[in-house]
Parts: structure tokens; sequence; C-alpha cells
């Protein structure tokens, strides 16, 4: 999550990066060293390290200034980004350090998230390579403005003009769709120094600023303590019943004791009354800092709450469009419910669209039906409840948020809002008199669902079948939802992608819980190959009335049944997707119950499964 810059115009927070071999690392070697932050003994190691391993002759290879440390991260895997830091006597500096690789783009957007300006570094024998193009453009939704862009190993092209104006002309091109305030492309050798910090005599045609003469006098435009006023609810601090206050840290503006505020979601209004914090109460705070609020009157507020300048609050809405980079190996598909991260608040979210991907290298919106690795999508989000978050563009810290598995809590995107959808604000609840427990008690009846899933050919069908025939001669009311007759109505414009697959259950859950808010004991015989849609489905209804019946077949059992011919033409090559065969099933971890139709007839299980409802209260 991107943290604040608390230190204004004394600190530069920036960010390099470039591909592999861009010499990045002797790059910022090099500002350690010409900045004197790096030790005379290490500078000795160096050296001596240099003759043994180093890739530069007699030189001392700076590089390995930071490969040491490098090494460390590897092993420490948890570290994606390292920070160093130096200082010269007009400004300090906080550099991010992030892998150039190109599955690292996570890496980039953590390190770039913070960052003012950021480092490009190119290759002067290579120009503009596809992961330039890359990291330009995240740093740019990232919501960086200012770029550098280092045309590095310039000795190796002889210092030629020529091929430093094309580099130049080529980047340019490419960066006028991304709206950089400033860009400043210098010619560089990190190895030799030169334009480093002094002027190089090997490049006179080059007229700009030196690297560091530039990081030191480049204004920092992100003024967060001269936004509205945020802050974001950590938690709720009464340590007494004397006391109570908000805790939090100032995600933009700033507060004084006597400010009005309102809590965002609910405008509830008051004003502050005491800025407390570990050192005393303040008479004022800015933005990054942490600190504990008091109001004259109290108000209501908890953690995931966000307390607002009144006159300039923020969006507050379950839906908006953001940006979404992915991080994770497994690809982001529409439909499927994950966690939400923003600020303190953690809600539950599904990509309700994707709108188009983004192509890096030429910044074309492309269709996707899903996001894999590394891919940046234009979405359109659905939240379970509302949240306050501002423009990611007009407040970093209030309009990012990172998507988070459910099952695994693995970080898997960040997201970077654009804007509010109202679409649905005009939409409410009906409430109707004859509700579900008086549809349910006129049928003598529990409602609820018998979530049959397994691989085809397991036996779903079958024993759904003999079970509603069994609760059927007992007068109940029931009905079957069959994957293979649903996706002839319902469902019938989905296939067996993943995405359609999401969509397929996604749909069956909802008409299951209509089927149960009617009274009904509902048989889902689905496939249902993600436990991540079998748990969506499970929450949709109360925890007593969802009741997950595994059909354990194994998959060499149900290709010698093979009822359809499926298996047949999948081993052939005739039907893609197949579940178990080139397509996963996910068994369920903790199902009520699990059947084995390899030991037991149909019937006999069936008998089991009502003994089990009659067990569970559904029926009497
Ligand atoms: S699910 O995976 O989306 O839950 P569903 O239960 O609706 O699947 O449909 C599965 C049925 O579709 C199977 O019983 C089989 O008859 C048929 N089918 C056709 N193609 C496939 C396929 N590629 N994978 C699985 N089932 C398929």
């Amino acid at each position: 999550m991107p943290t604040a810059n608390p230190a204004g115009r004394g600190l530069l927070r920036f960010l390099t990066c470039g591909s592999v071999d861009d010499g990045k690392s002797t790059l910022i070697g090099r500002l350690l060293y010409e900045t004197r932050v790096v030790f005379d003994d290490h500078i000795d190691a160096v050296t001596r390290a240099s003759r043994r391993h180093g890739t530069t002759g007699e030189d001392v290879d700076l590089a390995l200034l930071v490969d040491g440390l490098e090494a460390e991260r590897e092993q420490g895997i948890t570290i994606d980004v390292a920070y160093r830091y130096f200082a010269t006597a007009r400004r300090k500096f906080i550099v991010a350090d992030t892998p150039g690789h190109e599955q690292y783009t996570r890496n980039m957007a953590t390190g770039a998230s913070n960052s003012d300006l950021a480092v490009l570094l190119v290759d002067a024998r290579k120009g503009v390579l596809p992961q330039t193009r890359r990291h330009a453009y995240i740093a740019h939704l990232l919501g960086i403005r200012q770029v550098v862009v280092a045309i590095n190993k310039i000795d190796l092209v002889d210092f030629d003009q020529a091929r430093f104006d094309a580099i130049e002309a080529d980047f340019r091109r490419f960066a006028e769709g991304l709206r950089f305030q400033a860009m400043v492309v210098i010619p560089l050798s990190a190895r030799y120094g030169d334009n480093l910090t002094e002027r190089s005599p090997r490049t006179p045609w080059y007229a700009g600023p030196t690297l560091l003469g530039h990081l030191e006098t480049v204004p920092v435009d992100q003024d967060l303590a001269a936004l509205p006023f945020r802050m974001p609810v950590q938690w709720v601090n009464r340590p007494n019943l004397d006391f109570r206050g908000l805790s939090g840290t100032i995600a933009g503006g700033r507060v004084r004791p006597g400010d009005a505020v309102v809590v965002a979601a609910s405008g509830q209004g008051t004003t502050v009354a005491r800025i407390v914090t570990a050192d005393g109460d303040r008479d004022r705070a800015d933005a990054g800092e942490a600190v504990t609020l008091t109001f004259a009157e109290e108000i209501d507020a908890s953690r995931g709450d966000v307390i607002a300048a009144p006159d300039a609050r923020p969006e507050v809405s379950d839906q908006f469009a953001a940006h979404v980079v992915w991080m994770h190996e497994a690809p982001l598909y529409p439909g499927r419910p994950y966690l939400l991260k923003a600020g303190a608040r953690t809600v539950t979210a599904t990509v309700s669209e994707i709108k188009h991907r983004v192509d890096v290298n030429s910044l074309s919106h492309l269709a996707a039906k899903e996001l894999h690795l590394n891919e940046i999508g234009f979405c359109n989000l659905s939240l379970s409840a509302p949240i306050a978050f501002d423009p990611y563009e007009a407040n970093r810290e209030t309009g990012g948020f990172i998507l988070i598995d459910r099952l695994s809590n693995a970080t898997l995107g960040a997201g970077m809002i654009s804007f509010g959808l109202r679409r649905a604000t005009n939409i409410h609840w009906q409430a109707l008199d004859v509700d579900k427990l008086a549809r349910a008690a006129m049928k003598g009846q529990k409602p609820g669902i018998l979530w049959f899933t397994g691989l085809s050919g397991a036996g779903k069908s079958t024993v759904a079948n003999l079970v509603e025939k069994k609760l059927l001669a007992e007068g109940r009311h029931t009905y079957v939802l069959d994957g293979d007759n649903v996706r002839h109505g319902l469902n019938r414009d989905l296939g067996f992608t993943e995405t359609d697959r999401i969509e397929n259950i996604r749909r069956v859950a909802e008409t299951a819980k209509l089927f149960v808010d009617a009274g009904l004991i509902v048989l889902v015989s689905f496939i249902s190959p993600f436990r991540s849609e079998r748990r969506m489905a499970r929450e949709l209804v109360e925890a007593d009335e969802f009741i997950e019946v595994f059909v354990d077949t194994p998959i060499d059992e149900c290709r010698k049944r093979d009822p359809k011919g499926l298996y047949a033409k999948a081993d052939a090559g005739q039907i893609k997707n197949f579940t178990g065969i080139d397509s996963p099933y996910e068994p369920p971890e903790n199902p009520e119950l699990r059947i084995d139709t390899t030991s037991a007839t149909p019937d006999a299980l069936a008998s089991r499964i009502v003994e089990e409802l009659r067990r569970r209260g559904i029926i009497g």
C-alpha cells in the first residue's frame, strides 16, 4: 500500500527500473559511492571483490556494492523491493530498487506506489525495449509524474549524439500517450560516472542537467498536506470510559483542533477536539502522521471508516472502475469473489467486467476475458458493501487497493480507482410480506441446498434423482437444478472455459438461493470444479441451509462408466477443457457429506443423504 511522504521538499523518493543488465545496480552503487554513503572498508572489500568477480577489469565494480545486498534479498524472498538511503547537502533520497525481470511487475508496482519520480534505464546499445515501455506505463499508472530516462552505457556507443537522439525520439513518441509532467533524458555512463554528478566532457553536445543535479532540484509535486483532509480509521482507541478517540494515519491534508469533519459514509459531522500522540497533544497534524483524534461530540465510526473534510468528501460507492495490475499465477476471473483491502477497510469484491486489457507496448486496448500474471486491465468492480475512496489521481492513499485471495490470503493484485459507478444506486430492495419462513412453514419443511459436486460421470445426477424421488414420496417440496439441463436454457450461452464455469455456478447459486427463499429443498448437481465458487454459493444462504455432497468417484471409474461417451471424446482430443483431463477439479476440503459410489449402490447412498437431512432437521 502506498505511504505518504511527510518530509516534503527535503526528501525525494524515487524508483529505478530497467531490464536485466541495463546497469541499474552500477548506477545505484555509483550514487551511493559518490555521495559517500558507503563506508571505506566496504569499498575496500568491493575493490578486492571486483578483482575476483567483477566484470570491469581493473576498475571497481560498483554493482557489487548493491549486488551484495541482492543476494540477501534473494534468500529472504519476502523483500521484493530494496530501499536505499543517501543524502547530499541539498536533499535526502530514498531509492526503491526493483528487480528488472519481466515477471517482477508486482515488485515494481510496490516500489512505484510511493515514489515521486522514476529513473528508467535504457541501454544505449539496445534502445527502448518492451520492458522500458512497461515500466514507463506502470510508473504513470501508479501516479508518478516525473521521469528521467537515463540512456546508460553511452560510452559503449562512443558517446554518439545521433544514437542518443534516436532513442530519445523513440521514447518521447511512446510517452506521448502518458501524462508525465516532466521528462528529462540524460546520456549516462554509470560505470565511468559521465553526467552522473558532473557534466561529462565526452558529451559536449548534451546541454541538460546531470542525474544527481536533476534529482537534487526537481520539484517534488506531491504535497499531500495540501490535499483535502482524509484519515482512514485504523482502530477505535478506548482505553477507559473517559476517553474515546479514533486512531489512524492521515492520508491527505492536515487537521487542527476545531476543524469540522465528517464520517465519509454516514455524513455525520462534528469538530475535532484534540490531536493526541505518544508525545502529547498537538495543535496540527499533517498527512503521513499517525494520530488519535477526539471529537466535540460522540460520533459513530469504526475501523475502516474515513474521517474527511466536510466540504471535500470522498466518494462512497459499492461499484467503481479501476486499473488492476494482476500479480498472481492464477488468473483473475470476472465473477470470482476476492477480498478487497482499501486503507483499513476489507470487503468482498468481484470484477464484474474487464473493460479492456492494456497492451503495454502500444498502449492500445485489447479485449480480455481474464487477466494473467503481470497483465493490466481496466475493470468494473462490485463490492459487498460501499467504501469511501478518492480517484487514485487525486489521492494515492485513498484511491489504491489490493485484492487478496479468500482462501490463502495471498496478495493477487493491486488497483488504482478511476471513478465510482452509480448504476445500482437507484435499485432498492423491495420488502415483501410473505417471506421464506412463511413459505417453508406451509410446506412443513426447512428449506436448504444439497450441493452435489464431483467429476462428470461421478454419479451426481443419478443420486440426486433418487434423493428427490424419496423426498417426493415423503411429501416434500423439492427441485433439482442439473448442470446439463440448466445449460439448455438459463446458461445456454456458457461454455467450459474457467470464466464461463464461474458464471455458470454464480447463476445457479443465485437461482438455488431464490428457490430456498421459495421454501424448497433444492438439489444442485453441477461439476462445480472450483472451491472459490462453491464457497460463494455456500455464503449466499444461511450456514445450516447448505449441505455440500462430494460425489467422490475416481476419474478412472468415471472414464470406465463414461455414460455420455465424453471421456472417449476428450481423450481423443475432440473436447477441450474437459474436467479432470485438461481442466482442473478442486475437491472439497470439508464437505458435509462424502459419498463413495464405488462401494455402495446409488439407492443406498440416496437413503443415507435423506437420513442426513433428517438428522439436520431439514425434514422432520
Ligand atoms: S461446471 O463445471 O460448469 O459445473 P456443469 O455441471 O454445468 O459443469 O456441466 C457439466 C456437464 O457438461 C457434464 O456432465 C458433461 O455432460 C457436459 N460437458 C460437456 N463438455 C464438458 C467439458 N469440457 N467439461 C466438463 N463437462 C462437459
